[in-house]
């Protein structure tokens, strides 16, 4: 077919993720183009009224975007719409309306229309049911693709409920959901490693993993975005699916073939032999010290009232679970889950602990750990055996360390799940049985935490403190039968 136009909607279009990422990642494939040939046009939407959100996206547009040149950054904005307020559904049928008509003025065809959902999980399905009546695109070629942000529901009950509503208004084939984790090149490292190398072999016979250490640490506060925060929390904004996608990418079967639905089989496996975390198995959960202050500026920010009592959304935790039924390498390890917000250092990893002291570790973000490598994606301690890294892979010997491997640059998460979804690419984004296993794990905390259990252990922490440290004394011990 002759390329065409696709029709991009953004849902929360000033929102802090597109603030951040998505309309850098938007900009860098109208400047690169699509592979199918086809021209993209960007609707800016989200639901608060122009008057205050218009402003916004100017700033967003002006500022956020780094272009190659003015004149390529004119030509991308010449493709992006005006703010458009989508609340109620007179405003959706009118962008259905004002979309016909720019297409009839500009004389193109429609190839297909994307529409992000980069809002809370609570607008989900009336969103869809929105999509369905009024925004699906026209002539019968012409595909349509929901791309769903993280996290999908707040619980397995929520989730369940959610793909129902979700399925009401649209196919299954026209949802895509995303973990934005899956578009960075570091977790496939994760997966090309354990392929490349068997997992029981580079351990060896007289070395045990005596721990699995899965960590997402942040800088950054939750300042400006404590409207999603509140409804999340640590646990549904990183642990249910980042730190659950390292894991799976660990401990998956290494015979998966190739991405795709063997690999989503492969990851649910993985969390089907995971316990389900409670607060017994929590090691530690804070909150920072000036959480409260940042949730209530922000909500005079909106003009929402202010919140009198303590927020019990924890914004650190350190949970610890085990898999049952896995490898001889990962059976009954511990394996410790830590992340949390306004820490001292940024970093995303994964690490097996052996126990001899040695230490292999996936870096997926920020500085290597031990190595100090930085850009490092793989690196090991020169006791352990020499690994085999994939052949695009750069390796290097780093003097009183070990072996490192970096695996090439590539584009952002976010530019690579957008692109995946204008192209069409499904094994870039999870599938709903593996979020709903997931879920299986994290929901009985998730439940113990909103029955208030969790007051009494709620600590506060100082901006950038170094709560994730491993030796400190206030980490509860869990003893290992417990897990
Ligand atoms: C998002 C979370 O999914 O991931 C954010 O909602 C978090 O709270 C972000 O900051 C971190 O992503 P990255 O790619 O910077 O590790």
């Amino acid at each position: 077919t002759a390329a065409g136009r696709v029709n991009v909607v953004l849902l929360g279009a000033t929102g802090n993720l597109a603030e951040k990422y998505l309309w850098q990642g938007l900009y860098n494939i109208h400047e690169a183009g699509l592979k199918t040939g086809d021209e993209m046009f960007v609707y800016a939407a989200a639901t608060k009224d122009a008057s205050k959100s218009s402003p916004i996206l100017q700033r967003i547009l002006a500022n956020n975007i780094t272009a190659s040149s003015p004149e390529s950054k004119a030509a991308f904005l010449a493709r992006v719409s005006s703010y458009v307020q989508l609340r109620s559904e007179e405003q959706y049928a009118a962008l259905g309306e004002r979309m016909l008509e720019d297409m009839r003025a500009s004389g193109e065809t429609e190839a297909g229309r994307l529409l992000y959902l980069s809002v809370p999980p609570k607008f989900f399905g009336p969103i869809a049911d929105n999509i369905n009546k009024h925004l699906r695109p026209q002539g019968k070629n012409a595909w349509l693709r929901v791309i769903v942000e993280k996290p999908f529901g707040v619980d397995t009950s929520s989730a369940e409920s959610l793909a129902a509503s979700l399925y009401e208004s649209l196919d299954k084939d026209e949802i895509l959901l995303v973990d934005h984790y899956m578009g960075k090149s570091g977790l496939h490292g994760i997966r090309d490693f354990v392929k490349a190398n068997s997992l029981p072999d580079f351990v060896g016979k007289n070395r045990r993993v005596s721990r699995v250490e899965i960590g997402m640490l942040e800088t950054e506060d939750c300042k400006g975005r404590t409207g999603f925060y509140e409804e999340v929390g640590v646990l549904r904004d990183t642990m249910q699916n980042h730190l659950m996608m390292m894991l799976a990418l660990l401990g998956m079967d290494a015979d998966t073939s190739v991405a795709g639905a063997a690999e989503a089989d492969a990851r649910k496996l993985v969390f089907e032999q995971l316990s389900a975390a409670s607060l017994d198995r929590v090691a530690r959960i804070a909150q920072y010290a000036s959480y409260h202050d940042h949730v209530n500026e922000d909500r005079a920010k909106w003009d929402e009232p202010l919140l009198e009592e303590r927020s019990m959304t924890p914004t650190y935790a350190h949970v610890v679970l085990k898999l049952q039924g896995a490898n001889d390498v990962l059976d009954n390890v511990p394996i410790h889950f830590k992340s949390g917000k306004a820490l001292s250092t940024r970093r995303a990893y994964t690490e097996l602990h052996f126990d001899d002291g040695e230490v292999l570790i996936f870096n997926l973000q920020g500085p290597a750990g031990a190595s100090g490598a930085k850009g490092a994606l793989v690196a090991a301690s020169s006791a352990l055996p020499s690994f085999q890294a994939p052949s695009d892979w750069e390796v290097k010997d780093i003097e009183g360390f070990g072996r490192v491997a970096m695996a090439p640059d590539g584009p952002f998460a976010y530019e690579v799940l957008l692109r995946a979804g204008l192209e069409g690419v499904r094994e870039h984004f999870v599938r709903l049985d593996e979020v709903l296993e997931s879920w299986r794990v994290w929901t009985p905390l998730l439940e113990e935490i909103e029955a208030g259990k969790v007051a009494h252990r709620l600590e506060a922490y100082k901006h950038g403190a170094e709560i994730f440290a491993s030796d400190s004394k206030d980490e509860k011990e869990i003893p290992r039968d417990e897990l």
